[in-house]
């Protein structure tokens, strides 16, 4: 194929010689998007949780793609599959990239697997111009960051993070399955993941990821960096009343836990409105025994609190347990609250950003910090390794909904400057 060879350069030395322009990566990593969307636990609509056999099979395909790039691959026992294509100089250190291969229920195909898709672009293009940077770089794909199944978000980072709680594996999903039978089945040992924390050595975690919100596109801007990841609480409610017959009882002498329930939604709702910053969400909610002439007499649902103020966020939430209480104790219900997990605002690292916001410009485009609203496994990379997050224009800031699309131009935009980055890794060694 007769192409003209595409010289990126920066400064005075070209990034990658290479015979394809950074385009046809990107429409490559968004055809393979689609390719990972048929992985899906529901026909008709992509849902990929952890330890599934769907996401064991997108595993597969992912590490295919890594083989032939030259990488060395491996999963580790959570199941997250790691690429690493070694550097030049091993006393060099890792810099890894990467997102999340697990989704939301009725998930768009974007949110995770772009930003290993575009970090694996980036690694084709080195092995394709016969290139190594001194340091590593290891792309991952996270086996858990939706924590949709087992409910805690980031199973597979804070396993890599050396940040996983045994008393985890106890957990169960809506089947009865616990953490560790859902791991062994997926084939890896529960007592073996303390050892699957990364070895060290990490330069940084950087990854590319959607918005997820409107600010670029409002901005007409194809990519920004993350100042920092919003604290998130998640809360495991139920409300218990008393079941009844829907025609003999009469309304004055009921405890209709689901009635309560409502209340509380439409609280939180009030209470978040009301308070710059603050969003909280009931995304799940079920009414038991679940016959409609059988008065509710259990109501469970989830809460997901967040903030980019911790003392913001942790206020809220004792504020919205008391309004749980009061809702409880006027209708004569008893209220269950439990904690299935709480994180801090995570600050992006200063230093690692200033140097991805350099690559961007290089890139040739405007560089616009902002917030995310969303959880991401840097949070938990964060904690061994400095962090920093690229965002992605999307169509609309649509997601956890499969409306979501992004523009190929802005996938070999953020491509583009994730390769400018690494290069700017390789001065003073990547330090
Ligand atoms: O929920 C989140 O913020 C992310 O999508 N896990
Ligand atoms: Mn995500
Ligand atoms: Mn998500």
């Amino acid at each position: 194929m007769n192409c003209r060879r595409w010289r990126l350069a920066t400064g005075n030395t070209a990034v990658t010689d290479h015979p394809s322009p950074i385009i046809s990566h990107a429409s490559l990593a968004l055809a393979r998007c689609d390719e990972l969307a048929r992985w899906s636990e529901e026909a008709g609509r992509l849902t990929r949780r952890f330890a599934t056999p769907a996401l064991a099979a997108a595993r597969a395909t992912v590490a295919g793609w890594m083989h032939a790039a030259g990488m060395e691959v491996r999963r580790d026992n959570v199941g997250n599959l790691i690429g690493r294509y070694t550097g030049a100089r091993p006393a060099a250190g890792t810099l890894l990239l990467g997102s999340h291969l697990d989704s939301v229920r009725d998930a768009g195909r974007y949110d995770g697997p772009l930003g290993i898709l575009a970090a694996l672009a980036c690694v084709e293009r080195l092995h394709a111009a016969g290139r190594r940077l001194p340091f590593a770089v290891e792309v991952a794909a996270f086996a858990d960051e939706e924590g949709v199944r087992f409910g805690t978000a980031y199973l597979g980072s804070a396993a890599l993070a050396g940040r996983f709680d045994p008393a985890w594996l106890d957990l169960r999903d809506e089947g009865g399955v616990t953490l560790a039978e859902a791991i062994r089945a997926d084939g890896g040992d529960p007592a073996a993941i303390p050892a699957d924390r990364h070895p060290g050595g990490l330069l940084g975690y950087c990854e590319a990821h959607i918005e997820q919100g409107p600010v670029l596109e409002a901005r007409g801007l194809p990519l920004g960096i993350v100042s920092a990841i919003a604290g998130q609480g998640r809360y495991a409610l139920s409300f218990r009343g008393e079941a009844g017959h829907a025609g003999t009882v009469p309304m004055a002498l009921r405890r209709d836990a689901l009635c309560a329930a409502a209340e509380f939604v439409l609280a939180a709702e009030h209470l978040a409105r009301e308070r710059p910053g603050l969003v909280a969400t009931v995304g799940q909610i079920a009414a038991e025994p679940g016959a409609s002439n059988v008065i509710p007499g259990r109501a469970t649902l989830s809460l997901d609190v967040r903030h980019h103020d911790d003392s913001a966020r942790e206020a809220a939430t004792g504020d919205l347990r008391a309004a749980a209480a009061r809702i409880a104790a006027a209708r004569g219900v008893a209220l269950d609250w439990q904690v299935a997990q709480e994180h801090p605002a995570t600050p992006c690292d200063p230093a690692l950003t200033a140097r991805l916001a350099r690559a961007i410009e290089a890139a040739g485009y405007p560089v616009l910090a902002l917030p995310s609203g969303a959880g991401h496994d840097a949070v938990m990379l964060a904690q061994i390794a400095p962090v920093a997050m690229l965002f992605i224009r999307c169509a609309g800031g649509i997601s956890h909904n499969p409306a979501e699309s992004v523009a190929a131009e802005d996938v070999a935009a953020a491509i583009e400057a994730m390769e400018r980055f690494l290069l700017l890794m390789t001065d003073d060694g990547g330090r």
